[in-house]
This record gives C-alpha cells, structure tokens and sequence, in this order.
C-alpha cells in the first residue's frame, strides 16, 4: 500500500499518516450499520457538505441497506487558512425540500462547530422528521457551539489534517489516508 508517511512537499510541509484508508472503510461500514439500525425499514437523506464531505458521503452510501438520497450544500468558512473565519456563508443550498424526511447531515470533520450549528439551524427550520449528523472525524478539544455527532467515525485530537477530502488550499483531497499536514514553513 502506498504511503505518505514522511512524503515532503514543495512548500516545506511533511504529511503523516494519522487513519489508514483501510480503518476508514472499517468505520464506515460500522456507521453505515449503526444508522441502518436506527431507521429500520425507512428512507434515509443525506445532505453531503461540499467540498471536504463528498468522499466520505459517496463510500458512507454505498454500505447503508436502506433507501437513501443525497443532496447537497456548500459553506465556505476557511478559505486558504488553518484558521476558521468564524463566519459560515452558504454558496449553495438544497435541490429539494427536506419536509418530513429523515435527514442526516453528513461533514468530513466536527472542529469548532460553526458550520454544522449554521446548517442544523436552518435545516431544523425546514421541518424534516428527523435531523442527525454524522462526521468522519472529530476535533472535540476545538469546539465553541455546543454540538456533537451522532455517527462519529474518529475522535482525533487538535492537529490539521488532510486527505480523503480534506485540503489544503484545495490541496490533498485526493489521499487515500488522513493525515496530519505539518508546516515547517511560518505561514502555510
Ligand atoms: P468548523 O465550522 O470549525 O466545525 O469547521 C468545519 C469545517 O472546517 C470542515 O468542514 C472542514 O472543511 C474545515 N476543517 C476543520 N478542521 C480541519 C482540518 O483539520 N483540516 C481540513 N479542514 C478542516
């Protein structure tokens, strides 16, 4: 299996392996079964979060035994930062009403959970049956809105990371691991 343990890039960051792409299918499919198991017999909709949640979305789908459907909505929040802005804006909202559905909103990480209370909120008020959340990853050291998952791939503690959807400044979304991004160089 290729790595990217130790693998430098161009502008002095190093990439270290944090979760293995072979634990995250592991996981997935355990989440997969916990939510099949919480809506027996019902239709599920997940509401991906572009860009970071799409990898996590299209492998989290293929593994639910239930009637699923996807939409999705893109937030901008950090730009080409490590650093949140603090202020979520929607770039694009929903195809299709979410009334009377059970939704479950799907982002690849839970940090300071600005974005995720952003979107619950106006989710909640489009009266679905059901809203749920679920991260493949969790920072909970980071957190200044109160929310947690209710499908939660790995706690992992306050580091940057990348890969399987996560980026960069647009880079690293296509690495089949999770790895922590260090910065040798002061600014990036
Ligand atoms: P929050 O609003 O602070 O919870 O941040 C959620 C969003 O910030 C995620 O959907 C990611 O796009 C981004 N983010 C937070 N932490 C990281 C990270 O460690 N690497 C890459 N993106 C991150």
């Amino acid at each position: 299996m290729r790595t990217q343990q130790g693998k430098k890039g161009s502008n002095g960051s190093e990439l270290k392996v944090l979760v293995r792409h072979r634990a995250i299918q592991r996981r997935i499919s355990q989440m997969a079964n916990e939510i099949a198991r919480d809506f027996p017999g019902e239709r599920v909709h997940l509401i991906g979060v572009l860009k970071g949640a799409c990898i996590f979305l299209s492998d989290l789908i293929r593994e639910i035994k239930l009637d699923v459907s996807i939409d999705f909505m893109a937030v901008s929040s950090y730009g080409k930062s490590k650093e949140s802005s603090g202020q979520v804006r929607l770039n694009k909202d929903l195809d299709t009403s979410i009334a009377g559905l059970n939704v479950i909103l799907v982002e690849d990480i839970l940090d300071t959970g600005l974005t995720v209370s952003y979107l619950c909120r106006i989710l909640r008020e489009r009266r679905p049956k059901t809203l749920r959340i679920a991260a493949l990853l969790d920072k909970p050291s980071r957190r200044i809105k109160n929310i947690q998952g209710d499908y939660v791939g790995f706690k992992i503690s306050n580091e940057f990371v990348v890969g399987y959807g996560l980026d960069y400044g647009e880079r690293y979304r296509n690495l089949k691991d999770v790895c922590v991004l260090k910065s040798h160089v002061e600014g990036i």
